[in-house]
């Protein structure tokens, strides 16, 4: 595979200054006081993404996945390292990079297809539907400055895919706007993969990773913890958010619930499309514990299919080995194999104290005629 960005050995540092907090009058006497401190932001990264592959990467707030974005974009120049491109790249940035807030939308569409080398004709020709993109027609004689974070953001993306771009790297910018528009960007972006485009991809959503990435890249204070295919990329990360949140909130939790298996009674995770399923997760625990219970079923591509009320689901897990019930009173699902996470969270569930991913695999049959994931059970007659 012909390789789009390379990546190799990149480090990025910053110099932080610190002025100590003295009074004018000190600050004149000894002027030289305070110190720089060198922040390492990225150490050592080195990947390569291919023609056509579809690429997250994933981490902590602060772990570097902006600053290794800049670097692939030039924004930012790597302290060491180097970084080859092969093809046109167009980028998304987190909100504040990219436009010239006191010009109109139009002219920065304008500005921004002439840094990628676009004439003012070939803009012409991807204005109308950059503009149509965008639905943003009622202010695009507006400056920027006055636009709200949605609207920014349609614009930034409508021009990016619609430049023709070999390579699109977009950080985070998803999560801003509605869902509907947000959804309307995973369905451009899925075309772009499609078409054989290579995407780098940033999000802290780790549903959109599964979705749309082929593989995922995960990094935890600028190093590169992972990268690998999507799903085990996912249960690093989810492992060392786990970590993490024990070292940080809870020392003593550290290592101590374990999820050892998923177990059916038959001992088979072969249903029939309709019927109900019962599961066992046997859970160890070395102390007491009051958190929730969590499931969730993905189908084989990485389509959420079902997540369960964390909130809802409270256990308490005693000193030893645990069994944690989940009944599925009917699974309405379509042929296909369906994987299953189980995780333990803390109560507020935004923090996950143990996680399972893969920890069973569910193979439903189904000899119905409905087409797609979910029996629907429609039933069409003319009036
Ligand atoms: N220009 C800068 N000067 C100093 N520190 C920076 C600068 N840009 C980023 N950092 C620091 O580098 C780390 C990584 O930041 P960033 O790449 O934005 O992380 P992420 O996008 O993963 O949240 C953070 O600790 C951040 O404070
Ligand atoms: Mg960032």
């Amino acid at each position: 595979m012909v390789a789009v960005i390379d990546v190799q050995d990149i480090s990025k540092s910053f110099k932080i200054h610190h002025e100590r907090n003295q009074s004018l009058k000190e600050r004149l006497l000894h002027p030289r006081t305070g110190s720089t401190e060198v922040f390492h932001a990225l150490n050592n990264i080195s990947f390569t993404v291919g023609q056509g592959e579809t690429v997250g990467i994933v981490g902590h707030n602060g772990s570097g996945k902006s600053t290794l974005l800049k670097c692939i974009c030039g924004v930012l120049k790597p302290t060491s390292g180097e970084i080859r491109l092969r093809g046109s790249l167009a980028a998304l940035l987190e909100l504040g990079a990219g436009f010239q807030t006191e010009l109109s939308g139009r002219d920065n569409v304008y500005l921004y297809g002439a840094m990628l080398g676009f004439s003012k004709n070939m803009v012409d020709a991807i204005f109308d539907e950059v503009v149509d993109f965008s639905e943003i027609e009622q202010f695009i004689d507006t400056q920027v400055k006055f636009y709200s974070s949605g609207m920014y953001v349609r614009l930034a993306f409508a021009v990016a895919v619609n430049v023709d771009p070999d390579i699109l790297v977009v950080d985070e910018v998803l999560a801003v706007g509605d869902e509907r528009f947000q959804a309307k960007c995973v369905d451009r972006i899925q075309r772009f993969r499609e078409e054989g485009r290579t995407i780098l991809f940033v999000t802290h959503n780790a549903d959109q990773v599964r979705a749309l990435c082929d593989r995922a890249v995960v990094l935890e204070s600028g190093d590169m913890i992972a990268d690998g295919a999507t799903q085990d990329s996912l249960r690093i990360f989810r492992e060392h958010l786990m970590q993490d949140a024990v070292a940080h909130d809870s020392a003593q939790l550290l290592g101590t619930i374990t999820i050892d298996s998923v177990t059916t009674p038959e001992g088979s995770f072969d249903i029939k499309s309709g019927s109900g399923l019962h599961l066992d997760a046997a859970v160890t625990s070395q102390t007491a514990y009051s958190g929730s219970f969590v499931i969730e079923l993905f189908t084989r591509g990485g389509l959420l299919v079902s997540r369960s009320d964390a909130q809802g689901s409270p256990v308490n897990l005693l000193p030893g080995r645990n069994v944690i019930g989940i009944d599925l009173a009917q699974v309405p699902l379509l042929d296909g194999i369906y994987d299953l996470n189980v995780g333990v969270l803390d109560h507020h569930a935004n923090t996950v104290i143990a996680w399972s991913e893969k920890a069973a695999s569910i193979q439903v049959t189904y000899d119905g005629r409905e087409g797609g994931i979910v029996e629907l059970g429609a039933s069409i007659r003319q009036q």
